[in-house]
């Protein structure tokens, strides 16, 4: 059987490298993978500072098991150009920072130590895409996913495919396709076995074939009693494969779900049923070290974007992310639209087949997941490239004829050679350009955008972002305008039922190079901060679930006299899935219903305060007195829902909140750790700037800086496993408040 080991552990590392040097162990630093090759401060950095070469290097020692099997090491991924060297001879080159590869070993190890070197090269070098224009998001350089070693029988299973059909019938058949994986090319006699399990372990069917080739396939039929992958029942399956031949016996498995996805010219299916997609745009960056965080962080930004957000879409702009976070997509029930690598420029031929392979190495790698519904096959945002794309398309339809392609674009009337237009569309706030004679517009109309005389499979893959960036601690008018957009364009969504859905630009803020975002190297655009902490606009997407799963009610206020112009706080949007919300204001009592009128299509439109219930001076002008606020929510006549907020915040307690309280210790997991700076309600103080010290005792160590400042009344930090098990004792400390300890675990 395979062993396949984390191979995270005791690399060296050093700035700079030398192919003269690679046959060599050399002094550096003790890391643990995944790894960012240089830590960044959270802004204003100099971007090129990672863009060049790095060595990273580490002893395999040899072990009687090699002898006469398949050894070789899998990199998840490393940024951006990589080549491995065994004792000083070069393995493999990949140029590709977002997809795995394989270092193949077998036949040059020896007895005793073997010299593993891996050259990184962070440079933006203009024949890997994205690179060769500008880009609007970092690529941080390093081995920032695992990297395991893998040792197998000499002929062995390369990959599986699932395929499922008669997925809505109660007899649903699967194909399960097995690869052979044969580098030495010996002639063999194998059998494969196929067992389809249920996830408690249960075999549901089984099945046997005889292969002497490169494939082979099993189909089955007539499966009864299984359960569909549906977002709130993201049922799993399991294809366990067995090869057994001369050459010795391997084992691998495939997660897989049955489900059927389509986007039609009158919207998107799940499993036959309509379903509107709400999502956002997330990127795979962390503060500080860029893409290298492991499993936990990875699953954790799955958890936010399902749990706190309520989105039921992701996409995962714009590359091919982590294993981790689209494994607990399928696991937790959140779809996916996947793409190459790319950011509007495309390159010349060799580039473009470079693209091309792209394609196929995300395919490859994911095209078992359920909750991946559409393959990205364009460069985002770039122009139309008839053939480039007409073999993009094929390749992906050849590989994977279950899914449907799409291709990122914002051009108008592009040629529509996917299966779905898949389109950015920031027509909202084009009203604010000089000459602009179309009043404001959520979203263009779906014929316009296309060209074509008839509706197509349609979906919005961004809006908003750079057409109102917005800060956490931004003036409460400008947030409010914020959310409002996030509404008015998902409220034009829901309203067309020829489009599929809208996926918003985007879920967190990000670094990115100095042409783009506020100077700092940010783009602030996201409806959460970078450490994943709310902005008002998140409360747009976490309000349209139903109570049933979460009460929402989150008025767009800080509650002052005098953060607006003119002060006051009207008009005020209440976020909210409640039936009616009734804000209470000394001897005042206003309650209102959703404002239908203005936002008719939304699931739960918000409630709004405003001159329609409201008289100018009914809450007292500039030089009254300014009192607390209530609101109560209420659903079916019953209240729900309580909020006070202040009239005089005082600085009141520090809220540390660990998102768990165990951390994986042998796998340096991370947690994440928000620290908020609250009023007497325990609402947030968006304006106290000061710092706030992090201790740490125990086997845990912070990632970043240990003082860091409140921004928007809130900041956080990933702390990390050192490796040892034990308790870790984290105290967070600010001169305005008593100090918070949070007891966490490794183990
Ligand atoms: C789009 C692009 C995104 C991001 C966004 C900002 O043009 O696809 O990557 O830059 O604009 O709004």
């Amino acid at each position: 059987m395979r062993s396949v080991v984390a191979f995270n552990e005791s690399w060296t590392f050093h700035e700079g490298f030398s192919p003269e040097d690679a046959g060599r162990p050399q002094e550096g630093r003790s890391v643990t993978l995944p790894h960012t090759a240089v830590e960044l401060p959270f802004n204003y950095f100099d971007e090129k500072s990672y863009q060049r070469a790095f060595t990273y290097q580490k002893i395999v020692n040899w072990d009687e098991d090699f002898a006469s099997r398949e050894v070789s090491l899998i990199f998840d991924a490393a940024m951006a150009d990589a080549v491995v060297y065994l004792n000083g001879e070069e393995i493999v080159a990949h140029k590709d920072g977002y997809t795995p590869f394989e270092a193949r070993l077998t036949g040059r190890l020896h007895k005793g130590e073997n010299l593993i070197t891996v050259k990184i090269d962070g440079s933006e070098n203009p024949q890997i895409p994205p690179f060769g224009g500008r880009i609007d998001y970092l690529t941080y350089a390093g081995i920032y996913r695992d990297v395991w070693l893998k040792v197998a029988a000499p002929v062995s299973i390369a990959n599986i495919k699932v395929e499922t059909t008669d997925v809505l019938s109660d007899r649903k058949s699967a194909t399960v396709r097995c690869d052979i994986s044969n580098s030495q090319n010996l002639a063999f006699k194998g059998t494969v076995t196929v067992t389809l399990r249920s996830v408690d372990g249960a075999a549901i069917a089984s099945g046997q074939a005889d292969t002497s080739g490169e494939s082979v396939k099993l189909s089955f039929a007539g499966l009864s009693g299984l359960s569909l992958w549906e977002l709130d029942n993201p049922v799993l399956y399991s294809a366990d494969v067995e090869l057994v031949s001369e050459h010795g016996a391997d084992r691998h498995a495939a997660t897989f779900g049955f489900r059927t996805a389509s986007f039609t010219a009158e919207g998107f299916l799940l499993n036959g049923k309509k379903l509107k997609l709400r999502g956002l745009n997330r990127h795979q960056a962390f503060p500080y070290v860029g893409y290298a965080m492991g499993r936990s962080a990875q699953e954790r930004d799955a958890e936010i974007m399902k749990r706190t957000l309520k989105c039921n879409i992701v996409r995962t702009s714009h590359y091919p992310q982590s294993k981790w976070f689209l494994d607990h997509c399928d696991r937790i029930g959140l779809l996916v639209f996947e793409e190459i690598p790319g950011w509007q420029h495309i390159g010349d031929k060799e580039w473009q087949q470079e693209s091309i392979r792209n394609v196929r190495r995300m395919i490859e790698r994911d095209w078992n997941h359920p909750s991946i519904v559409i393959w990205g096959v364009r460069i985002n945002e770039s122009q139309d490239s008839h053939d480039f794309y007409a073999e993009t398309n094929r390749l992906a339809r050849e590989l994977d004829p279950t899914r449907q392609t799409g291709g990122v674009r914002y051009i108008t009337e592009s040629e529509m050679l996917e299966d779905v237009y898949t389109m950015n569309d920031f027509i909202l706030g084009n009203e604010e350009l000089p000459g602009a004679n179309r009043p404001r517009t959520p979203l263009r109309p779906q014929q316009e955008n296309t060209g074509l005389s008839k509706d197509v499979p349609y979906l919005i893959t961004e809006f908003g972002g750079h057409m109102y960036p917005t800060k956490i601690y931004d003036q409460e008018q400008r947030q409010a305008e914020h959310v409002r957009r996030h509404l008015e364009v998902l409220n034009a969504a829901y309203g067309d039922p020829s489009i599929s859905g809208a996926i918003g630009w985007c879920m967190f803020d990000y670094n990115t190079h100095s042409d783009f975002g506020s100077g700092d190297r940010i783009c602030y655009h996201g409806v959460m901060d970078m450490f994943r902490e709310p902005k008002f606009a998140a409360y747009v997407y976490a309000s349209q679930c139903e109570p049933s799963e979460e009460v929402v009610m989150k008025p767009v206020t800080i509650w002052a006299r005098g953060e607006r112009n003119i002060g006051g706080a009207l008009p005020l949007i209440v976020l909210t899935n409640c039936d009616e919300v009734e804000l209470r204001y000394g001897s005042l009592t206003k309650r209102l219903g959703p404002d239908r009128e203005t936002f008719p299509h939304l699931p739960h439109p918000p409630i709004v305060f405003d001159h329609r219930s409201f008289t100018p001076d009914e809450l007292g002008v500039w030089g009254m007195e300014w009192e607390d606020v209530h609101f109560t929510g209420y659903i079916g006549g019953k209240s729900i829902a309580e909020l006070r907020m202040v009239a005089n915040p005082l600085p009141t307690s520090l809220q540390v909140e660990a998102d768990a309280e165990t951390l994986r210790a042998g796998e340096r997991d991370t947690v994440r750790v928000i620290v908020r700076a609250l009023d007497q309600a325990g609402s947030r103080l968006p304006f106290l700037n000061e710092t706030i010290s992090i201790k740490v005792e125990g086997p845990a160590k912070v990632i970043g800086p240990e003082t860091v400042a409140f921004q928007g009344g809130t900041t956080g930090f990933w702390l990390q496993a050192t490796g040892e098990a034990g308790a870790i004792k984290l105290e967070v400390s600010s001169p305005r408040f008593a100090s918070q300890s949070v007891s966490l675990t490794a183990e």
